[in-house]
């Protein structure tokens, strides 16, 4: 089989939930959610090119030192791909049963590692895409978008971008009407917070009465009515996440450094990004934020500026086979 590319980037963003309602615990273990997710900034870049074998490379300026063995979410991905081939594109390859046809994929990885700010839906995301091209799969983006729901509730999120609306499990997405830019600082934490184990402290401290149960997963309509007049202070009151109480239970250290940074006077308003423990900063500003950024880098803190919404994963740059 002639194979139309040889090499191609992608790219996938990480993201916050503006807006994170969760509701009751379903049979299959997942909660109901009613979700706004921003895509932000700052971005996972995925290279991936023809090879004999198969292989997967994590590097980056992040430690990436914990993605080891073969059941990462880019494996995953590209096994989800694999098992789409017909047979006889499996025999062009040259393999059989489950084995996987030859690929050499390289994640680049800029957004934190178990941060909230899901960085391996990205990974993952941006895979589906690049193994479709590379094995030339064929696949439409409808089969690509049900293959990211199977890998994980944020995955079809990171393939659209932009502002959406995600219920069920998150993974029903609805675009959101937004106008202008919103500015924000990334603050991750030096650990991670395991987004099972967020959950899972929710419903321990729902159950105890420590925090409200509501009876439905909804989002207020003064954050569509904010986002669609595109002033950024009219959000902060709008911007609410249910896993904060949950993230400050399990790390009191980031409650204290989330209260810390909330006083800074550039600071519209600081909150957990997903299920944490990466702070997301508002304010008001590019200029805002590049200026906090850059004194919270020299205070210690790891922070990046970033702005949102961003497209979702997508081609950068693909090399023909022939060249
Ligand atoms: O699907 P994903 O791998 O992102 O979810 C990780 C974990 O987060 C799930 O196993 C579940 O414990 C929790 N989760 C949940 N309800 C959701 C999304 C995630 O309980 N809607």
């Amino acid at each position: 089989m002639q194979r139309p590319v040889s090499m191609v980037h992608v790219r996938a963003p990480g993201k916050i939930n503006l807006a994170l309602c969760v509701g009751a615990v379903r049979p299959d273990g997942y909660h109901d959610l009613a979700t706004v997710f921003q895509a932000v900034s700052v971005f996972e870049e995925v290279h991936a090119h023809t090879a004999r074998e198969f292989s997967v490379e994590f590097t980056g300026p992040i430690d990436t030192s914990m993605l080891t063995g073969d059941d990462t979410l880019v494996h995953r991905a590209a096994r989800l791909v694999a098992a789409e081939l017909t047979a006889q594109q499996r025999s062009q390859f040259g393999v059989a049963g489950d084995a996987l046809p030859g690929i050499r994929i390289v994640v680049e990885k800029h957004v934190p590692i178990a941060g909230g700010m899901g960085g391996g839906s990205a990974d993952a995301a941006a895979t589906l895409l690049a193994c479709n091209v590379i094995w030339d799969a064929g696949l439409e983006k409808e089969r690509l978008l049900e293959l990211a729901a199977m890998l994980g509730a944020d995955v079809p999120f990171s393939m659209l971008g932009g502002t959406a609306l995600g219920l069920d499990r998150g993974d029903q997405l609805t675009p959101v009407l937004t106008a202008g830019e919103l500015a924000w600082v990334l603050v991750p934490s030096t650990f991670g917070l395991s987004t099972p184990a967020v959950y899972a402290e929710l419903d321990r401290l729902r159950s105890t009465g420590e925090v409200p149960n509501p009876i439905e997963a909804v989002v207020a309509p003064d954050l569509f009515a904010a986002l669609r007049g595109g002033k950024p202070e009219s959000l902060v009151n709008a911007l609410t996440n249910d896993l904060e109480a949950a993230a400050f239970s399990l790390s009191p250290e980031l409650q204290k450094l989330a209260s810390s940074l909330a006083e800074r006077p550039e600071v519209l308003r600081c909150m957990v990004s997903g299920s944490g423990p990466t702070l997301a900063i508002l304010t008001q500003a590019g200029s805002d934020a590049v200026r906090l950024a850059e004194e919270l880098r020299s205070a210690g803190l790891p922070a990046v500026a970033a702005h949102g919404p961003v497209s979702g994963a997508h081609f950068v740059h693909d090399t023909p086979a022939d060249q």
